[in-house]
C-alpha cells in the first residue's frame, strides 16, 4: 500500500505501466470520447474547474478523466464501489496522469468512505457520481463544501432515483444532470453493456455453461432486458420477476416466462438481481432454491440480495473460488453467492466494454461542459441531458462506425409538418 498523498490512495504505484497499457487498449474503442478530448484540449471548456468523480475506476473511466483534464479541469477520483477498482488503472492515473485517485480494489467500507471524503477535500466545484454517494455525503456530513459546488452529473439509474428523492424532499442544493436518462446512455450501456458484462462476470467467476440453464432475472428495466436477451442467446431459459405490470407484460411478449420470485425460487439455476431496490432475493426464497443455485447481483448496491438472511440460514460458508462464497444451508443444500452480492459485472469482470462506455462517457464529458457554461442559469434540480448532446453522441458514434443515414427530402419534411394531406 502506498502512503496517502499527492497520488491519492492506490494499491501499488509500480502497476502504473500495466495500467497505462489497459487505458490505451480501451481508448481504441472510444472514438467519440477521443474526438471530444481532442476538442477539449484546444478549447479548454473546463479551465480551472475542480472536479471530483466518484466512479468505477476502470480503464474506460481513466479515458474520461484524461479527457476532462485535457479540457482544463483538475480532476480527483474516488471509487464508487469497493470491488470495482482496477488497481493498475488507478496507479496509471495517479502516477502517469497526475490525477489523484483514491481507490483500492476490495477496500473495506471505512476506507471507501475515507476515500470519498478525500475527494471532497479537493474542494470540487463539480461532482460526477455513479450512485450518488458523493452527493449524499455533500448534503450530510460535508455540507461545508456545498457553497463552492456549481453542478454535477449522475451516471446510473440508482443514483438518479436517489437524486429525485432528494429533489422531491426539497433537499437538493445544486443542479445535477441525469446522464443515465440520455437515450445514448441507458438504451446502450444499461441494455447491451450490462447484458454482456453480467454474463461475462458470472462466467469468469464460475465457468458455468449457460446453455440449458434456467436463469431468473429480477427486474425488467433496461439492465434486466439486456441480461435476459443475452442469457436467452446463450441457450438459457429465462424467467423474469417484476413489480411493474407494463414491464411484466413486455417481458411476457418478449417471450420470457414471468412469475413471482416465490414461484421462481425452486426453478432457477442462476439468479440475477437488477431491480435497483432492496431484498429482491430474501430469506424465504433461499429456503426454496435448488441445491447449488448461483446467486448474483448486477444492481448498483449490494442490498438486492438479503445477505444477512443467507448468513443466518446457513451453517457454513466457504470461499470455493475467488469470487464464489458457498453457503451450506441447515438441510444440506448449497447456495453460491458471487462477488459478495456486489455488482458482479465489475467485481468479477471488467464492467461494460469500452465501446459502450464511449457513449456514456461522451455524455458525461459534454454534460460537464454544459454545466461549466450554463451553471449560472441552472437551478438546484435534476436535469435531463440536453437533446442536442444526446443526438450529437449518436451521430458521432454512427460516424465512427462508418454508418450513414438517410435524410428527409424537402417534400418529406413538408409532409411531416402538414396536417391537411391524408391518403
Ligand atoms: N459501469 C459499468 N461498466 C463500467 C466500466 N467499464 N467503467 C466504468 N463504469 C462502468
Amino acid at each position: 500500500m502506498q502512503p496517502e498523498g499527492k497520488l491519492g490512495d492506490i494499491k501499488d504505484a509500480s502497476l502504473a505501466d500495466e495500467g497505462q497499457r489497459l487505458i490505451a487498449w480501451a481508448e481504441r474503442e472510444m472514438p467519440v470520447l477521443r474526438l471530444i478530448s481532442e476538442r477539449f484540449a484546444k478549447e479548454r471548456p473546463l479551465e480551472g474547474l475542480a472536479l471530483a468523480g466518484c466512479l468505477h475506476v476502470t480503464s474506460e473511466t481513466a479515458n474520461l478523466a484524461i479527457a476532462l483534464k485535457a479540457g482544463g479541469a483538475s480532476v480527483t477520483l474516488c471509487a464508487s464501489n469497493p470491488l470495482s477498482t482496477q488497481d493498475p488503472v488507478a496507479a496509471a492515473l495517479a502516477v502517469i496522469h497526475d490525477i489523484p485517485t483514491y481507490a483500492i480494489k476490495a477496500e473495506d467500507n471505512e476506507t471507501y468512505y475515507r476515500h470519498l471524503n478525500a475527494a471532497l477535500d479537493a474542494k470540487p466545484q463539480m461532482t460526477m457520481d455513479d450512485g450518488a454517494d458523493l452527493v449524499a455525503m455533500l448534503h450530510t456530513d460535508r455540507q461545508d463544501m456545498l457553497p463552492g459546488v456549481i453542478g454535477g452529473t449522475e451516471e446510473t439509474t440508482t443514483g438518479v432515483i436517489r437524486l429525485r428523492s432528494m429533489s422531491a424532499a426539497g433537499k437538493l442544493r445544486y443542479p445535477i444532470i441525469a446522464v443515465n436518462e440520455a437515450d445514448t446512455k441507458h438504451l446502450f450501456d444499461n441494455r447491451y453493456g450490462t447484458g454482456q458484462s453480467t454474463l461475462d462476470g458470472i462466467t469468469r467467476a464460475t465457468n458455468l455453461l449457460w446453455a440449458g440453464k434456467t436463469v431468473v432475472v429480477a427486474g425488467y428495466g433496461w439492465c434486466g432486458r439486456g441480461i435476459a436477451m443475452r442469457a436467452r442467446g446463450m441457450g438459457s431459459q429465462v424467467i423474469i420477476t417484476e413489480i411493474n405490470p407494463v414491464r411484466a407484460l413486455e417481458a411476457v411478449m418478449d417471450g420470457h416466462r414471468v412469475m413471482t420470485m416465490d414461484e421462481a425460487a425452486p426453478q432457477g439455476d442462476v439468479f440475477i438481481t437488477v431491480t435497483g431496490g432492496k431484498h429482491a432475493l430474501d430469506g424465504h426464497h433461499f429456503q426454496h432454491m435448488k441445491d447449488d443455485a448461483i446467486v448474483a447481483n448486477s444492481g448498483h448496491f449490494n442490498v438486492e440480495v438479503n445477505i444477512e438472511a443467507l448468513e443466518d440460514l446457513s451453517t457454513d460458508k466457504t470461499r470455493v473460488r475467488p469470487m464464489v462464497e458457498r453457503y451450506t444451508m441447515g438441510d444440506g443444500r448449497r447456495i453460491n453467492l458471487l462477488a459478495e452480492g456486489r455488482l458482479v459485472n465489475l467485481a468479477a469482470a471488467e464492467g461494460h466494454p469500452s465501446a459502450v462506455m464511449d457513449m456514456s462517457f461522451a455524455n458525461q464529458a459534454l454534460c460537464a461542459e454544459h454545466i461549466a457554461k450554463n451553471a449560472k442559469t441552472m437551478t438546484p434540480e435534476v436535469y435531463d441531458v440536453p437533446r442536442a448532446i444526446d443526438d450529437n453522441v449518436a451521430a458521432l458514434k454512427l460516424a465512427a462506425m462508418s454508418i450513414s443515414m438517410d435524410e428527409l427530402t424537402p417534400e418529406q419534411t413538408a409532409y411531416l409538418a402538414s396536417w391537411e394531406a391524408g391518403t
